[in-house]
């Protein structure tokens, strides 16, 4: 992951060629729409939206580097577990540069197997699944549209591939994120059009599955807020939610380098806060960046003024703002809040379990569903406890607390 928001590109224009779905006046449904795809996304679906969690690094960014080692990294026991903590789903990452051999142009079946095992074990745990189609950050050139056509053809080859094989899962259960995070599109517009042409690819062989869909611009609020909805009424939107960023990529080695050298950064934060914790951080990035005067930051133009619940909630309605001007016959679009998390090493505990809870309580006012990131990597939910994965009680107290 890199800049998301925090580094966001210059306003994306409205695409050439984009037939903008006229949400201003209503719409239409697709000519060609399958007989019993329902119109939105049924309210069973959304709630098993509510809660949930991403399983990185089981098939994506695997710990394990062998297959066998693998089908045993998560264990039917810790679905269970998490399903009886309260989760709903589960998001499951999928590497497509593990997934798609591109020489071939086919699904390699090894990698696919075990994805189809770890959906149905997920299932049988009485947890829904979001299968998410998930480039490695640095990776994911190779995937993404390159022209204003948005064509992206290993994307589109890889659905055309993977969409035949999805109806073997419920359409209640089972829902298709197109991909993760879009970033460093050239071409103003291109991630619309890009999404579009899958989604129509999914619709041919998935009526009835519910299509997760995402904004350019490492999937943030903001890049939300620049997406035309796609032209089918069964899609939720998501977004990523990750500010500030000082705060919870604070000691990250990815990304922005001004992250690295940031420690202590409270949540609630005050502008005075936020002040003195600079004076302790000795990289000049990053103590700009924290105090919001980094040259490259976006909102280094507008004044700082600390962070706290109220400017999650106000960032949050931004989403939702965009989901009822986008409404379709009266109602506003689903969202879902795919990604959330703050590093466990070094974001105060405190202040990681106060920014959790705020996420998540914020998300569930506006009924927006959630899924933490991650299980078991840097963000954790679980801890390692005599070689065994254990959830973390404070974690899950702070993001279900209702
Ligand atoms: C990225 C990960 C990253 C996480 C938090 C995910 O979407 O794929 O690489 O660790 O976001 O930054």
């Amino acid at each position: 992951m890199h800049r998301r928001d925090f580094l966001a590109s210059a306003a994306l224009a409205a695409s050439a060629g984009l037939a903008r779905a006229s949400h201003a006046q209503g719409y239409s449904d697709p000519p060609n729409r399958p007989s019993g795809t329902p119109r939105t996304v049924p309210a069973s679906r959304l709630a098993l939206l509510a809660a949930g969690v991403n399983l990185s690094h089981w098939l994506w960014l695997p710990k394990e580097q062998n297959a066998d080692d693998r089908w045993k990294f998560i264990k039917r026991e810790e679905l269970d577990a998490l399903r009886a903590a309260g989760l709903s789903h589960v998001r499951l990452p999928l590497d497509p540069a593990s997934l798609w051999d591109r020489e071939a142009k086919a699904l390699r079946p090894g990698a696919w197997g075990e994805a189809q095992y770890a959906i149905d074990l997920c299932l049988a745990a009485n947890l829904a699944v979001v299968l998410d189609i998930h480039p490695r950050g640095g990776q994911s050139k190779w995937i993404m549209p390159d022209d204003a056509t948005g064509a992206t053809q290993h994307l589109e080859a890889l659905w055309t591939a993977l969409a035949p094989r999805c109806t073997q899962w419920d359409a209640e259960k089972v829902f298709l994120e197109i991909m993760n995070e879009p970033h460093e599109i050239k071409e103003p517009g291109a991630w619309a059009i890009a999404q579009q042409r899958v989604a129509s690819i999914i619709r041919d062989h998935c009526p009835n599955h519910t299509i997760i869909a995402t904004g350019d611009e490492w999937g943030g609020v903001g890049g939300l807020k620049k997406l035309d909805p796609l032209d089918d009424g069964n899609v939720v939107y998501s977004f990523h939610f990750y500010e500030p960023m000082t705060f919870t990529h604070q000691g990250a080695t990815w990304g922005w380098e001004g992250w690295k050298n940031l420690r202590n950064v409270p949540y609630p934060c005050t502008t005075q806060q936020a002040k003195d914790v600079a004076k302790t951080i000795d990289d000049e990035k990053g103590r700009k960046g924290l105090i919001g005067e980094h040259s490259d930051k976006e909102e280094a133009k507008q004044k700082f003024d600390g962070w706290n619940r109220d400017h999650i909630a106000a960032r949050i309605d931004e989403a939702a703002a965009w989901s009822r001007h986008n409404a379709r016959k009266g109602e506003a679009l689903p969202l879902y809040c795919g990604e959330f998390g703050a590093i466990k090493e070094f974001a105060p505990q405190e202040s990681r379990l106060a920014w959790l809870k705020d996420v998540a309580a914020v998300c569930r006012e506006k009924k927006i569903g959630w899924a933490m990131w991650d299980y078991c990597g840097g963000f954790a939910m679980s801890e390692e406890k005599d070689g065994k994965k254990a959830l973390d009680a404070q974690v899950l107290r702070a993001a279900l607390k209702r």
